[in-house]
Parts: C-alpha cells; sequence; structure tokens
C-alpha cells in the first residue's frame, strides 16, 4: 500500500532556535496594547496590539528572524498552490495574555499566510486550537470520541516557546485559556501573496465614499 495524498498540508510547525527579546515585546505591549477587557480577539485578560503602528516585523532587531522565515512562506505557498511573483507583511501586532486571558474565535484576512510566533509560552500557558473544517463529512459515520479525532470540533496543537506556526487566513482558530500566572506573549504576522502584474494602483480603483 502506498498512501495517496488528495489534500495539502495545512498547517507548519517550526522552531526558531535562537529565539526571542521579551523585554522589548513587553515593552511594546505596554505601549500599544488595547487594555479594554474585551476586545474583537481577546478575552479575560488578553491585551493585543493589533492595529497598531509599531508593527515588530519593522524591528531592526528583527531582520535575522525574517530572512529565516521567508523561505517557510514560499514552502507553504508552494504547497497551496497559490499563484504569485511577490509576497508581503500587510501587518504584525502581539497579544500578551495574562492568567485566564484568552483568544477568542476568529479567522485572518484573505488570501494570507499566518504566521504565530510564541516569544514567551510558559507551561500552561494554553495552546492554540484550530477548527476541525473536515468534521462535518464525517456526520454519518459511527465515532470514536476521542479528543483531537476527526470527529472532535477542534484540533488542539501543543505550543512551546520559539516555535512557529504558519496556516492559511480562512482557518478559524483560537486558543485555551491562560492557566498560569507568567504571560503568554505570542507575536503574529501576515503575510499576503500575489502577482504584481496583476494589482490595481490606487489610481484606477472607482472608489466611492458610503453615504450612511
Ligand atoms: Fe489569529
Amino acid at each position: 500500500m502506498s498512501e495517496v495524498k488528495i489534500l495539502p498540508n495545512i498547517i507548519f510547525k517550526y522552531n526558531y532556535k535562537p529565539g526571542f527579546n521579551v523585554d522589548k515585546f513587553k515593552e511594546h505591549i505596554e505601549l500599544h496594547g488595547n487594555k479594554s477587557e474585551h476586545t474583537i480577539s481577546e478575552a479575560d485578560g488578553g491585551i493585543t496590539t493589533a492595529g497598531n503602528k509599531d508593527n515588530p516585523h519593522f524591528w531592526p532587531s528583527m531582520v535575522p528572524f525574517i530572512n529565516w522565515l521567508e523561505p517557510k512562506i514560499e514552502i507553504a505557498l508552494n504547497e497551496w498552490d497559490v499563484a504569485y511573483d511577490t509576497y508581503f507583511i500587510s501587518k504584525s501586532w502581539a497579544n500578551l495574555h495574562t492568567k485566564g486571558g484568552y483568544t477568542k474565535p476568529h479567522e485572518h484576512g484573505p488570501g494570507s499566510v499566518v504566521v504565530s510566533i510564541y516569544v514567551k509560552q510558559p507551561a500552561n500557558g494554553g495552546n492554540i486550537l484550530f477548527e476541525n473544517f473536515m468534521r462535518d463529512k464525517w456526520i454519518a459515520y459511527t465515532r470514536e470520541d476521542k479528543h483531537n479525532n476527526i470527529h472532535d470540533y477542534w484540533r488542539e496543537i501543543a505550543v512551546n516557546t520559539n516555535d512557529v506556526l504558519l496556516f492559511p487566513g480562512w482557518i478559524t482558530h483560537k486558543t485555551q485559556s491562560s492557566n498560569t500566572d507568567e504571560d503568554r506573549i505570542v507575536f503574529t504576522i501576515n503575510y499576503g501573496a500575489v502577482i504584481q502584474g496583476q494589482m490595481l494602483h490606487s489610481d484606477e480603483i472607482h472608489i466611492t465614499k458610503r453615504t450612511e
């Protein structure tokens, strides 16, 4: 028997051995974090810097990491048969969870490769969960009631400090609550891929402002 694979790999997991400057991320979150009780993505002790101007991927200290990451972006895009000649970072931000904090289920922008980078992932910090998007195909079958199998609603991926996950922007994901007094810090980057000649420039787009 040889296994016949008809689906691409969806989630890629790497480990970035040099690690990250945790204090610099803490400073960034302190300055730019949205500390309201609940944001669109975070709850119960979750702070995000999403939408801020100080995107961590611009930091000069990030150059070695971005250089390490980019061939892996191409591996994902090629695995998913994306037609592209150029790829770019649209934005990046950081999330911090204190005890009880978690990220609610969400997806990212269109056509993106999402990179989730575990700057600081303490023991019991809570793992990431991906929606088991094939689950409903199997509902007519008798099922084994087991955590993380094909019939479970979510697939838990164990993560540790310096792990780097790449996944497509369409897959719904969330985190478990942090169950430790230590902070969990996750840095996220959204990549887009395009065929540059097919991009419209701003002077080629007919824009109409919403009236009410
Ligand atoms: Fe996310």
